[in-house]
């Protein structure tokens, strides 16, 4: 059993700037609710209990979010809004156990996980990033947990991209082992395109084993002077450790960037029962774009 999910969000989250000047990006809205609650939504949907936040300075708003707001409950409950309520009771309901460490300084994603090391301990955990949110059947984190228990080995989530677009992640080589399963054999951070091993890019969702401390121990700053997360999974693979990647069934929606922020909230709002059919009429007929 996997149970503890690891949210590094201590990042300074530059690219949204200034909106993400006082408010954490995973604060930012997207159609009802903070971009995280989807992200921890779908941890908790795939039996994750335990949620652990790595959080910096200013980012207590997002701890706040998942806990309990007894001010605000009885003035709900005094007002007799009773489905506003149940929205609120929901979201402090979600998360069962709830814990968070500090990343003094922002040195990076690699030094982010391993910061949440001594809430993790010696057991399986997810990491799962706010800035990517997964519309899928069968949970994404949940796609890798599985895999993760049959291969007992760390997978990471992948997607086919465009090759002019891997440059802004990690990029895998390694062994088609058919079904969408990879078998990792190399990972650069951040490749040139035409330097990319692969069009197969590392999203924001991961399962490892603990073992993975131990390379985060010993890497050195990797790309933009940070301790990356893929360098850790580089030492893992170069030592003969088994990682694989899995191409998961769902559609990734990056919330990190301007462009990809406001293509998310159009598709979750023309998905949604309230507002979803108004949207749609709305950019036909009004803006003549549908
Ligand atoms: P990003 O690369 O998206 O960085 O980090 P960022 O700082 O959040 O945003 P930009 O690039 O400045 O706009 C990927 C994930 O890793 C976390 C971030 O919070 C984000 O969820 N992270 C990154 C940390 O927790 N600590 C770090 O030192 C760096």
């Amino acid at each position: 059993m996997i149970r503890k999910a690891v949210f590094p969000v201590a990042g300074l989250g530059t690219r949204m700037l200034p909106a993400t000047k006082v408010i954490p990006k995973e604060m930012l809205c997207v159609v009802d609710r903070p971009a995280i609650q989807y992200v921890v939504e779908e941890a908790v949907e795939a039996g994750l209990s335990e949620i652990i936040f790595v959080i910096s300075r200013g980012k207590e708003a997002i701890l706040d979010h998942f806990d309990l707001s007894p001010e605000l409950e009885t003035e709900l409950e005094a007002r007799k809004k009773t489905a506003l309520l149940e929205k609120v009771r929901r979201v402090s309901a979600l998360v069962e156990s709830l814990s968070a460490v500090r990343q003094k300084k922002a040195l990076g994603l690699g030094h982010a996980v391993l910061t949440a090391a001594p809430l993790v301990g010696k057991e399986p955990f997810a990491v799962l990033l706010g800035d990517d949110l997964v519309q899928a059947e069968v949970p994404c984190i949940k796609q890798l947990a599985d895999k993760a228990l049959e291969l007992k080995a760390s997978v990471v989530a992948v997607e086919r991209l465009p090759r002019e677009k891997v440059s802004l992640y990690g990029v895998i080589s390694g062994e088609d082992l058919g079904g969408g399963l990879w078998r990792v054999q190399g990972v650069v951070e951040k490749p040139r395109p035409e330097e990319a091993p692969s069009e197969l890019a590392i999203i924001g969702r991961y399962v490892f084993f603990p073992e993975i401390f131990e390379y985060l121990r010993r890497i050195p700053r990797g790309a933009g002077g940070e301790y990356q997360l893929t360098d850790a999974v580089a030492a893992m693979i170069a030592d003969g450790r088994p990682v694989y990647a899995l191409e998961f069934q769902g559609t990734r929606f990056d919330t990190g960037n301007k462009l990809g922020f406001v293509k998310t909230i159009l598709a979750y709002a023309l998905r949604d029962p309230e507002i979803g059919e108004e949207l749609r009429r709305y950019l036909r007929e009004d803006l003549a774009l549908l």
